[in-house]
């Protein structure tokens, strides 16, 4: 059985999406989620799936104990579901193409520092965009920069709100990347 270990910062509807998927199957499990946001909803959502969740501050982050203790759990995959702070650069030497990050637009278009969320979909909406979509894509020491490894699009309406936006992604991020992180895994598998 293959592990994922989840980094989150916020309501965790990928999360608990992606636990749902492998939980179904015998492919992999979430063995554990980190937060570094203390109230954010990926705990409740983590809690009534029986998953553990922890919290970390910036200091555990940045002094390499987090980093332990994730290399502790032998993860298979560490995957970002919306975490927001950048991943330093010992973690990716000790998890060399074993992180993958989800961005909701089409990279490198709307990636970057502080494009999240609702920002993100504001200033697709601003720029009259016609399409967006996902990313999923290896971490590396830049924000949003590491390899893609896959994207799909939707539409963008001129009468599209940011809240429809985000809906439109959110239905890409959900049918996705749990098929792509399952791709991933068996591939590693193979080699
Ligand atoms: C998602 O849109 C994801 O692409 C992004 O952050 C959002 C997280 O949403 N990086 P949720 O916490 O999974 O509900």
């Amino acid at each position: 059985m293959k592990k994922l270990v989840i980094l989150a910062s916020g309501s965790g509807s990928n999360a608990e999406n992606l636990i749902r998927y492998f939980h179904a199957g015998e492919q992999a499990r979430v063995v554990k989620i980190y937060s570094n946001v203390e109230e954010a909803g990926v705990f409740a959502r983590a809690d009534r799936l029986g998953v553990p969740c922890e919290a970390f501050n910036r200091n555990d982050f940045r002094n390499g104990k987090l980093l332990s203790r994730i290399l502790e759990e032998e993860p298979d995959l560490l995957v970002l579901a919306g975490f927001l702070w950048l991943i330093p650069a010992d973690w990716i030497a000790a998890f060399p193409n074993r992180i993958v990050n989800i961005h909701p637009a089409l990279l490198p278009k709307y990636g970057g520092k502080g494009m999240y969320g609702m920002r993100v979909h504001e200033a697709v909406r601003a720029a009259g965009e016609t399409e967006t979509g996902i990313t999923i894509h290896y971490v590396n020491a830049a924000y949003d920069e590491g390899a893609i490894i896959f994207q799909e699009k939707t539409p963008v309406l001129p009468e599209d709100s940011a809240a429809e936006i985000a809906e439109k992604v959110h239905a890409l991020e959900y049918a996705f990347f749990p098929k792509i992180l399952s791709e991933i895994l068996s591939e590693k598998e193979r080699r």
